[in-house]
């Protein structure tokens, strides 16, 4: 640990969004003090830092001069780290202290510039999802981390306390770790505003079709995590139903965005799946997909 890190290192986070809101509120609850929440600008900006700030007794403020804390957490968008390292990399004397940023397609190179002012620099990503009027608990929430020797014995006994889960990760797989991770919300979530359009064909509104479909999605979610994606897949295409697919495919026709998300996932279940009649059902999709 690095001098003055003795027990739990005092906090800035950068940037009062969704995750900065999520992990300020983790870390006090496990006893970290936060000394401030660190704004872009006055006005918007510093305001919502203020109620950030507020909530978890730290100092808003936009420039972090005197800023004390050991531990800088970088919680802006991915295009801006490297932006504001270079902006806060005059303003704090950088020697001895942790520079962290939680994006999961870059390195921990976005922080080289705090780097070369002496700061040790992660990057710790959660696969987890933080949207605003949510701030999940980061309680066995799995972090991948890389990044200096000094930063990450650091953030491992931060992550730790706050009951989350480490585990390593290279560089150059930090691209497609973040793909995978894209799979697991953000593009699951794609599949659901598809499922309602869907739905909507079928004369359902959107609201009715979210409501009507929690409990057969709940139940997916829940086979899955006790079986696997094989034991927790049904429907017409494990069963081989090339009728019923290829009926699927011509309703599809007026809303041609989901029935390219159908037969693209209808091709990724022939090879990741266990499937009845495969080579029918490839033909089936071949002809749809021209
Ligand atoms: N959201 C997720 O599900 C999720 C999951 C894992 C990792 N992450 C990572 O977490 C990081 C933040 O994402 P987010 O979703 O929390 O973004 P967000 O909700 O858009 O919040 C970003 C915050 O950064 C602030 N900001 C922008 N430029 C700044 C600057 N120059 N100085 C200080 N603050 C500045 C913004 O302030 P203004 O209000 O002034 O614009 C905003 O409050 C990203 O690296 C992302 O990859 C996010």
């Amino acid at each position: 640990m690095l001098p003055g890190m003795a027990g739990k290192p005092l906090v800035a986070i950068v940037g009062a969004g969704n995750l900065g809101a999520a992990l300020a509120l983790s870390l006090q609850r496990v006893g970290y003090s936060i000394e401030a929440v660190i704004a872009r600008s006055r006005g918007a900006s510093l305001k919502k830092a203020e109620r950030l700030a507020k909530e978890v007794g730290a100092l808003a403020l936009v420039d972090p001069v005197a800023l004390r804390a050991h531990l800088i957490w970088f919680c802006v968008p991915d295009a801006e780290i490297a932006r504001v390292a270079r902006a806060l990399a005059g303003k704090v004397d950088w020697k001895g202290r942790v520079a962290l940023h939680s994006s999961g397609a870059l390195t921990s190179d976005e922080l080289a510039v705090l780097r070369g002012r002496g700061a040790s620099a992660a990057s710790v990503h959660p696969l987890m999802t933080f949207v605003p009027g949510s701030r999940p608990s980061l309680a066995g929430v799995p972090f991948a981390l890389e990044g200096d020797a000094a930063a990450l014995r650091v953030a491992r006994h931060v992550l730790e306390d706050m009951g989350s889960h480490v585990y390593p990760i290279r560089k150059k797989d930090k691209a497609v770790y973040h793909a995978w991770g894209t799979f697991a919300s953000p593009l699951f979530t794609v599949l659901l505003a598809t499922a309602e359009q869907v739905a909507a064909l079928a004369g359902v509104n959107p609201k009715a079709a979210k409501r009507r479909m929690i409990p057969i999605l709940l139940q997916t979610l829940a086979n899955y995590a006790a079986f696997d994606a094989a034991g927790a897949f049904s429907g017409p295409i494990v069963r081989g139903d090339v009728d019923t697919v290829q009926r699927h495919l011509r309703v599809l026709r007026n809303v041609p965005a989901a029935r390219e998300v159908y037969a693209a996932l209808a091709c990724a279940a022939l090879q990741y799946l266990p499937v009845k009649r495969k080579k029918s059902l490839k033909r089936a999709l071949d002809s749809w997909l021209g």
